[in-house]
């Protein structure tokens, strides 16, 4: 049996990763959200595979949330093959994107939950994964955290906080190869998600089956890299 932890599990791209891990046999799916109580999808999909998912309550900013859920594990099955850092945000708001009406503690939050949370939720992961078979770690972080992408102006803080995450990811991937865990960092395409918009290049069903296939294939040769949903490799 396969343990798979998926950050933002509730909505979006980390739901959709979920129903259909739940389609393939011989996996366990830890989906972790802030709320489970309002997670109706989640709690349907629990009815149905009773055995298979386990709901836990993780908002990712909050290391008294990142203790317990580790100790959850550590109790349950001590071992874990796959962690997916999916929750992430991207807000409206002009003081986190427009040159001119930018304010600090806007971009620390973003700054902290797509980059700094993710890190040390990763840190706490560590003796799990080393007990896991082909332990994979996965930064779902974006083409706006690309320097050779960025084109246009704007979008400080999420375009900051994705860099960031991209440069956790690759000087994870040298800190963590000696256990022979892999890590990289993925952008999953434009998503028609409540982030992406309805407009967005791809639906949520064809993004989550990239990534998955890009998983099933990463081997320690792939450790670092930053690839793009459908596997092809993205610029840094
Ligand atoms: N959609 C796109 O086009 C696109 C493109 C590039 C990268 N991405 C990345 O893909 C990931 C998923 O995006 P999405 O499109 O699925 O976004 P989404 O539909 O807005 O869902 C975001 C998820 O992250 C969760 N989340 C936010 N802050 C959290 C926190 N502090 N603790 C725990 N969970 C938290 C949300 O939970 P709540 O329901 O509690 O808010 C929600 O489950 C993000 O990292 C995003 O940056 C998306």
């Amino acid at each position: 049996m396969q343990h798979i932890l998926i950050t933002g599990a509730n909505r979006g791209i980390g739901l959709e990763l979920t129903r259909q891990y739940l389609q393939i046999a011989d996996i366990h799916i830890i989906a972790t959200c802030r709320n489970p109580e309002d997670a109706t999808h989640l709690k349907s999909l629990v009815r149905v595979h009773p055995e298979r998912l386990t709901i836990l309550p993780l908002d990712v900013t909050n290391t008294e949330h990142i203790a317990t859920v580790v100790q959850t594990l550590q109790q349950r099955m001590n071992k874990l093959d796959i962690l997916i850092n999916n929750a992430g945000i991207n807000p409206t708001d002009k003081n986190t994107r427009r040159l001119g009406e930018l304010e600090g503690a806007a971009i620390q939050e973003v700054l902290y939950t797509n980059a700094i949370a993710p890190l040390l939720f990763t840190q706490a992961c560590v003796e799990l994964l080393k007990n896991g078979a082909n332990p994979r770690v996965v930064m779902v972080s974006s083409q706006m955290g690309s320097l050779d992408w960025t084109k246009s102006g704007g979008a400080y803080a999420y375009r900051m906080s994705k860099a960031a995450m991209n440069m956790a990811a690759r000087t994870l991937a040298m800190d963590l190869r000696a256990h022979n865990i892999t890590t990289i960092t993925l952008h999953p395409g434009w998503v028609q998600t409540d982030m992406g918009g309805s407009g967005a290049d791809i639906p949520t069903p064809e993004s989550a089956a990239g990534i998955i296939q890009v998983l099933q294939k990463l081997t320690p040769a792939d450790n670092g890299k930053f690839f793009k949903w459908n596997g092809e490799p993205h610029h840094w």
